[in-house]
């Protein structure tokens, strides 16, 4: 695919051809790597949720959204609302850029309710004719329509001095009386950093100044950061992009991780933490979103990509999609991310089996498909010279399997998308692996959540999670157990999701002509 230059990427819906929306949705829809439950753009390429919130018994999410192509290019908001975090409805596109202050997208940020009315800070960015970047910080309201509505005027309009034009994705939250918000930058010195600001009313910002962190030099670049506090503890969520692969970790172009200490002092800016770690052991994560839902749960969502790579959708109008909502704990010292409960609600008429395999693989000729959940707790191991490994495949054909593996002897887990199908970026490894800690346990619980491009698993009760694209072929369909040099016990469980779970159609007034609402 030729790369679209400059000017191609920075059209509005309302500038394309004649028809080339059209075109690019039909030959979007006729992928065979479309999601059956996972939401995905219906054309064009999607990138980081944005404005998670719940509302009026509703969860908004938004995505960032390019449409004319699956380069990063004119950004949009578009929006799905939902009332269980498994079935989601199609609202449309909720911001269109192309503003005196987000001429060239309207980027990442987030929502908050205030006055029953949800709000949503984002970063309008804005290229001059040189080329350079300038960013600033908007809102845009909800009214009872669902219709967003731009402020005139952005609410922060200044970088501050001491760091670059990259100083962007706002994250809303109250404390007392008072908004807060974290922005994403780049000092002078193109060291990473979060900066903190506080409003009476999200409309005027006071700039309070960076949070003090230990990690004063950590990556060039610190993209959409998240503050909470969870059982009494705070949580800083990151992005930081240029650190060096480290062991097991960092293995991905650019990181996504949290830092968990005391709650952040507001005054002094002071964040005591730990040490930085993955949010996610897989090949395919970056920019999470957390909000608080009803009953006080903290609910994440992430981007199952990464900027600047290239996947085997590219040629296919479409890229990306994202993760399934999780909901959030902390237990010795870690997050814990469970799938959201909602998702149960999905699942169809289970198949189970309960075998003991003995150095040998076995097919799970009943269970099948693209679309699924699968529990299997292994148990009662035996080793055979202290090397085994225990797992499972799935997406399985003739020649294509993932491979999902526990050597209890480490407690290392390994996830194996060599012969998944279409490789995807090989450069940055075909594997992703982490130690469990502690590694002396009895048994293991995985999730794994199959869709028709993408696997995310949940290990040992939420403890890591492993998010991944993979590009099978539509007739590896199977399952098989396996037991190499020794044996366990297989107690599993099969549920086939859905369709219907998400829109499958981009609104027709959208391809007409770009209107924002019908
Ligand atoms: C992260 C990011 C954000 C930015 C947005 C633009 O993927 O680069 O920092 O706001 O994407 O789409």
């Amino acid at each position: 695919m030729p790369k679209m230059t400059n000017q191609q990427k920075y059209r509005l819906i309302g500038q394309a051809e004649p028809g080339e929306l059209r075109q690019l949705a039909e030959q979007a829809a006729s992928s065979i790597w479309r999601q059956q439950y996972h939401i995905q753009p219906h054309v064009g390429l999607l990138n980081d949720p944005n404005g998670f919130a719940y509302h009026n018994g509703e969860y908004h999410l938004f995505y960032q959204w390019f449409p004319l192509g699956t380069d990063h290019g004119m950004k949009y908001w578009y929006h799905l609302t939902s009332r269980d975090l498994a079935h989601w409805q199609d609202a449309g596109i909720g911001l269109e850029p192309g503003g005196r202050y987000d001429s060239h997208g309207a980027y990442s940020g987030s929502g908050i309710v205030k006055d029953g009315q949800l709000h949503l800070m984002y970063t309008g960015n804005v290229r001059d004719e040189a080329w350079t970047r300038h960013p600033y910080q908007c809102l845009a309201i909800m009214d009872d329509n669902g219709t967003l509505t731009k402020r005139e005027l952005p609410v922060i309009t200044e970088v501050p001095q001491g760091y670059t034009e990259h100083y962007r994705d706002p994250k809303v939250w109250k404390n007392g009386d008072s908004y807060w918000c974290v922005i994403g930058a780049q000092r002078e010195g193109l060291t990473g950093a979060a900066v903190l600001y506080r409003s009476p009313d999200l409309l005027h910002w006071e700039f309070e100044g960076e949070l003090k962190t230990s990690l004063p030099s950590f990556g060039y670049m610190w993209e959409c950061p998240d503050y909470f506090e969870l059982e009494g503890m705070g949580v800083l969520l990151l992005c930081p992009q240029g650190l060096e692969p480290e062991g097991d970790e960092r293995q991905n172009i650019y990181s996504s991780g949290y830092l968990l200490g005391s709650p952040l002092d507001l005054g002094t800016r002071e964040f005591q933490h730990g040490a930085f770690a993955e949010l996610d052991r897989g090949f395919d994560f970056y920019a999470p979103q957390t909000t608080e839902g009803p009953q006080g749960q903290r609910l994440l969502v992430g981007w199952m990509g990464l900027p600047d790579l290239e996947y085997p959708t590219d040629n296919q109008g479409w890229a990306h999609c994202l993760t399934l909502p999780r909901e959030l704990s902390i237990q010795g010292g870690q997050l814990r991310q469970r799938p959201a409960a909602g998702l149960e609600s999905l699942r169809g008429e289970s198949l189970s089996l309960t075998t003991r395999l003995s150095s040998e693989r076995q097919r799970w000729a009943e269970a099948q498909g693209t679309a699924y959940e699968l529990r299997l707790n292994l148990s009662s191991w035996q080793e055979a010279h202290g090397t085994g490994t225990f797992g499972v495949e799935f997406r399985v054909g003739e020649q294509e399997h993932t491979r999902l593996s526990y050597e209890p002897g480490t407690g290392r887990v390994t996830l194996d998308r060599s012969l998944s199908g279409a490789p995807v970026n090989p450069a940055y490894g075909t594997t992703r692996s982490c130690v469990l800690n502690p590694s002396n346990r009895q048994q293991l619980e995985l999730r794994v959540f199959v869709d028709v491009s993408s696997v995310e698993i949940f290990v040992g009760d939420g403890e890591e999670v492993f998010t991944a694209r993979i590009f099978p072929d539509p007739s590896s369909t199977g399952i098989a157990l396996f037991a190499d040099q020794g044996s366990a016990d297989f107690d599993v469980s099969f549920w086939p999701y859905p369709t219907g779970a998400i829109p499958r159609e981009l609104p027709e007034h959208i391809i007409e002509d770009g209107k924002v609402k019908s």
